[in-house]
């Protein structure tokens, strides 16, 4: 039975993972913060995970309880939408640190601590976003979300670098504009069509697709 360990499985896109690999027939370890949302998990079968992604030593810990070679898929889905850079002359540093700490800092260190849990072919999908991507910036708003996934877009390359030998995948994926907490509700597609998508592309083999940015749709993204 293959396994995936998705990390932010408590709502909205990684909520709906968790569901798809778990009708899929995958082993799914998923994580959570709040009491009932684990209890929510473990009712739907998955094995629930208490962990806040900031916190180190719980990342430290978590790694330490896996199995080595044990899952075929980790997904890092955790993420914020920092407030506080509507007026770019006077932002909000702590806004702006946090976002920086839970959107790059944590899921580059999750990443590094979960490697040896992985199998040998093993995946890590990293959750970007296209507005991350400079090429295709066309506004000059939401400049915290922005960098922050364009500075874990640069994470995800630098593993998918120093990973090529070893076998082992990390991707970069842009889920579409969702309907969920973050996406609110003019959103494009719901959730079941974007969790659907990002299972297909994570599907793809070839290490040769390691190291890039895809969207649920398949499509390719420049950084
Ligand atoms: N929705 C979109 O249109 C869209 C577009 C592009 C990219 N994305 C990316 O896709 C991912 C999921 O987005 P979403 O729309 O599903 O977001 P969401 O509905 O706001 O859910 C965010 C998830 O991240 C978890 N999380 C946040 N901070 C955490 C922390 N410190 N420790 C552990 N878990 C934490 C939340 O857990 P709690 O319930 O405990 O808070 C929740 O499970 C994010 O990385 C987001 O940036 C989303």
């Amino acid at each position: 039975m293959p396994a995936v360990l998705i990390i932010g499985a408590s709502r909205g896109i990684g909520r709906e993972l968790v569901r798809q690999y778990l009708a899929e027939g995958w082993q799914v370890l998923a994580s959570y913060r709040q009491p009932a949302d684990g209890d929510a998990l473990e009712a739907a079968g998955a094995e629930a995970i208490r962990l806040d992604v900031g916190d180190a030593a719980a990342s430290e810990a978590l790694a330490a309880s896996l199995k080595p070679a044990s899952l075929d898929l980790v997904i890092l889905n955790a993420g914020i939408y920092p407030q506080g850079d509507e007026d770019p002359a006077h932002p909000d540093e702590a806004a702006f640190l946090e976002g920086m700490r839970i959107n790059v800092l944590a899921p580059m260190r999750l990443a590094a601590l979960l490697k040896p849990a992985l199998k040998p072919g093993g995946c890590v999908a990293f959750l970007s976003s296209r507005m991350g991507s400079k090429k295709l910036l066309e506004s000059g708003n939401a400049l915290f979300y922005r960098s922050s996934k364009a500075a874990l877009n640069v994470v995800v390359k630098g593993l998918a670098n120093a990973w090529k030998n070893e076998g082992l995948r990390a991707l970069a994926l842009h889920p579409g504009w969702v309907r969920t907490d973050m996406g609110g509700s003019d959103a494009d597609i719901d959730v079941a069509t974007s969790a659907a998508g990002l299972r297909q592309v994570i599907a793809e083999p070839g290490l040769a697709r390691s190291g890039r940015f895809f969207a649920y749709d398949g499509a390719e993204l420049p950084w």
